[in-house]
């Protein structure tokens, strides 16, 4: 258990025995238009990224790691728990802190039981690098939107170090690994834009003898590189002259456990953010952001759209560029967004849509079919909430067209959220601005990345009524 009574979300049995969501804990939101600007200063949670990756490697170095600002929400308190089925003690201090050390690189020893990931693509993806590069069997499973995305991506590339995986069809989970305490190194070439996928192959470098090489074709969050360097392994990155990167890890490192201050999620700010450039005479401050280069693209985009959106204090903070934001409510115009800053924004486009539905002018997204395997098939889901609002969109290819209203979104129509915390609260900021009230199916799985949402959403002025 983790102390204070944070848990990764329960699951239950049913009938025929199969773990499945609770559903009893089904939170559904009817937003109506704000009637007031939005104002005042918020902090917005840890990076959920960066918050994975410092469990996880805090429990793979040696000696004890704190761990200031951590994400408490329950994708992350999924790794926590998963860590601790590994060997590790991981004990929350006080709100964000907490304490972890571990066993160490090659030490982590079998799960007793299987190690449930909850609704977290990035704990899945990332342990299974873990799990595959020690000597011990393990099983993972997670909940109904986690058991339809794809781990074929990981598991290929993993089954190179003489790991064997054991999946349901199409690559699934559950799934059953058994790893090798002397895996062979990797040298693999991403076929998709993925950090979780570069992710889980230099996790698995760290306990082979010699150099693992994963050539990225664009360049992804480097968050796991930047965590290798801090815990004191030697890692190298080139950039290649079309944008891509190669990163090199040398083998066995003497992982020494250094602390870690998580900075304020990018993707979680995007919500007040969005929302304040559209509530009209909105004046909002987000304090500690991350800034972290491959990860802002949406504020680019949104600056091209004509946001007025200022970094204050820009500084560095356990390494990652932090700054404050200083957002005003703005008269937005369409945009055309390159597929090569889609790795840059991925989590942002349902938000960044309805900000294109607001608008004056079409917006394109190019290059986004990444979206279709996320928490859900967000590239159908998204359309869907702009439709049923009233807001024209079309799919083209692999891009995602929306024709802006000029400040007048209908509103009135009902959003199904599909387990996805991103689109409930991108749906939760198209209510405040549409003319008829938008029905949420499900604010539950907020939880999963920002927990507290409707709280510091209400003290900046939303009137959100849970
Ligand atoms: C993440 C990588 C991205 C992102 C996810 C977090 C990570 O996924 O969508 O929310 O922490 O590495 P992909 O690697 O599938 O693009």
């Amino acid at each position: 258990m983790v102390s204070g009574g944070l848990t990764c979300r329960p699951t239950r049995r049913n009938e025929q025995g199969m773990t499945q969501q609770t559903t009893s804990s089904t939170r559904p939101l009817r937003v109506s238009r704000a009637q007031a600007p939005l104002s005042g200063s918020i902090r917005v949670p840890g990076d959920k990224s960066i918050s994975h990756r410092a469990l996880m490697f805090a429990s793979l170095a040696k000696g004890t790691t704190h761990i200031s600002g951590l994400l408490e929400g329950e994708d992350v308190l999924c790794t926590a728990a998963a860590m601790r089925a590994l060997g590790a003690d991981a004990v929350q201090e006080g709100p964000g802190q907490w304490r972890v050390s571990g066993p160490g690189v090659g030490q982590l020893k079998e799960p007793d039981n299987v190690l449930d990931m909850g609704n977290s693509g990035t704990a899945a993806r990332l342990l299974s690098g873990i799990l595959a590069s020690h000597g011990m069997t393990s099983v993972m499973t997670g909940d109904a939107s986690l058991r339809r995305r794809p781990m074929k991506r990981v598991m290929d590339p993993l089954a190179g170090t003489g790991a064997t995986f054991l999946a349901r069809e199409g690559g699934r989970l559950p799934m059953a690994i058994r790893g090798l305490a002397d895996p062979k190194p990797l040298d693999y070439r991403l076929p998709v834009a993925s950090a979780q996928v570069k992710s889980a192959v230099l996790l698995a470098g760290l306990n082979a003898v010699g150099e693992t090489r994963v050539e990225e074709p664009v360049a992804t969050r480097d968050h796991t590189e930047n965590m290798l360097r801090h815990f004191g392994a030697e890692v190298s990155v080139e950039k290649t002259p079309d944008g891509g990167r190669i990163i090199r890890l040398q083998g066995r490192p003497n992982l020494v456990a250094r602390d870690v201050a998580v900075p304020g999620d990018p993707s979680s700010a995007a919500f007040p953010l969005v929302a304040a450039l559209l509530v009209a005479g909105s004046d909002i401050t987000i304090f500690g952001v991350g800034l972290n280069p491959l990860r802002t693209g949406l504020f680019t985009t949104l600056q091209e759209m004509g946001a007025q959106l200022e970094i204050l204090n820009a500084r560095t903070e356990g390494g990652e560029p932090v700054g404050d934001l200083r957002v005003r409510a703005s008269a937005l115009k369409g945009v055309e967004v390159p597929p090569e800053r889609a790795p840059s924004m991925i989590d942002e486009y349902p938000v960044l849509a309805v900000a294109a539905a607001y608008a004056s002018g079409v917006s394109r997204f190019c290059g986004v079919e990444e979206l279709r395997v996320k928490e859900s098939d967000r590239l159908a889901a998204t359309v869907a909430l702009l439709e049923n609002n009233g807001v024209r969109t079309a799919v083209e290819g692999n891009d995602m067209v929306v024709y802006g209203t000029a400040g007048h979104i209908p509103g009135g129509g009902k959003v199904e959220t599909h387990m996805d915390h991103r689109l409930a609260m991108s749906a939760s900021v198209m209510g405040l601005v549409a003319e008829k009230p938008v029905e949420i199916d499900d604010t539950s799985f907020i939880e999963t990345s920002f927990p507290q949402y409707l709280d510091l959403m209400n003290s900046i002025g939303a009137g959100f009524v849970a």
